[in-house]
């Protein structure tokens, strides 16, 4: 059987089909037309779920030191190019202030993984202190890895309220081959599990264009993210670091293909998950200096612009081309602003911003 056409598998995926050919098909679609009808339908969605607004979070680097060996990223552990940082508690809390006195209603504190107690104690720390500072007033996402049952209850019970575990790639093999310390994809997807059982609300995401994933892995991606019920996706084009040892896909690195993969994957992601928030993410932007703002062309409805002491940003160094070094957090608060404002969106101040899924499941 020849697969449909790209209209008829459109058709069937904005009607809520979940065929995996139908929604290969679609990621794979490299003719502009079809890329633009594509764009076009998942923003129409978001249009009609969350509105033409972005809500935004102010994301904290806290620390690029990283008990983790991922072949992909620049704060590997074996990265010994990398000058390592930790924040202080009180940088922490300046950061969380910045991000409240600029109005954004919620902060995504992001780390390298580490699974020791002092660890966890100064999580706690710093989510108390950082409430105590902006009066409750702020929404708190962690993205710190992998954690036990435990900890995420400390962390929750300390005033986390969401959480940020990237699966990287649904495919099990592919999963093995880019962490061989830690190759055991199930145990992290039942830390999703944990994190919604522990009343986080969840949220997960992999890389796109990675070596070795097809558009069929990517269309399991999206069903996996289904099948989590997550309420939220972080997901961005994968992007090669020097000092890691990851390869490009097919050897050669094209940005613009990798632009193509990422944007037709969240709008394919938007028209399956209609209700979740998805980020435009600074990989996006790693690649075109418009690319978030694309992004939420393509369907992403939120954005997290970087609060932390511009001192630190070059060691928080994922991968080549990471932007925003320089940038002090109030310049790029108006640059957005900018930029929303002219796609006929603003930003919504504020407000926590939990999606739609998320609020249907508190009610
Ligand atoms: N390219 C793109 N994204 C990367 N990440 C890590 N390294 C890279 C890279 N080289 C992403 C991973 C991780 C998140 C913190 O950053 O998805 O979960």
């Amino acid at each position: 059987m020849s697969p449909a056409g790209f209209a008829t598998a459109l058709e069937r995926v904005r009607a809520g089909g979940v065929d995996p050919a139908d929604l290969q098909q679609l990621l794979e679609a490299t003719d502009p037309d079809e890329i633009a009808a594509l764009h076009r339908a998942a923003y129409a969605v978001k249009l009609a779920t969350v509105g033409p607004v972005v809500h935004l979070r102010g994301l904290i680097e806290w620390s690029n030191r990283c008990a983790r060996n991922c072949l992909y990223c620049g704060i590997r552990r074996d990265n010994a190019a990398l000058e390592r940082y930790s924040l202080s508690p009180e940088e922490i809390v300046a950061a969380a202030r910045r991000a409240h006195s600029f109005g954004y209603g919620s902060v995504v504190l992001q780390g390298g993984e580490r699974q020791d107690a002092a660890h966890a104690d100064f999580i706690v720390r710093a989510l108390e202190g950082l409430h105590e500072a902006t009066g409750g007033e702020l929404g708190v996402t962690l993205s710190l890895g992998e954690q036990d049952r435990a900890v995420l209850r400390r962390w929750r019970e300390a005033g986390a309220h969401r959480y940020l575990l990237r699966m990287e790639t649904s495919d099990r093999g592919l999963y093995g081959r880019l962490h061989p310390d830690h190759p055991d994809w199930e145990q992290r997807r039942r830390c999703l599990d944990d994190l919604r059982a522990e009343d986080y609300q969840v949220g997960t995401g992999v890389m796109i264009g990675l070596p070795g994933q097809s558009a069929a892995s990517l269309a399991q991606d999206i069903l996996l993210f289904r099948g989590q019920d997550v309420d939220m996706i972080g997901m961005g084009p994968y992007i090669p670091h020097a000092d890691a040892p990851l390869p490009p896909d097919a050897g050669v690195f094209d940005p613009r293909e990798q632009m193509r993969r990422a944007l037709n994957m969240i709008a394919c992601t938007r028209l399956v998950l209609p209700l979740v928030n998805v980020a435009a993410t600074t990989a996006l932007q790693a690649l075109d200096e418009a690319g978030r703002e694309r992004g939420l062309l393509a369907g992403a409805n939120v954005m997290m612009p970087n609060v932390t002491d511009p001192t630190y940003r070059s060691s928080y160094h994922l991968y080549d081309g990471k932007p925003g070094d320089d940038e002090d957090a109030e310049a790029c608060r108006r640059a957005l602003e900018r930029s929303i404002a002219a796609l006929g969106e603003r930003i919504a101040y504020r407000e926590r911003g939990d999606s739609p899924r998320a609020r249907a499941r508190s009610r």
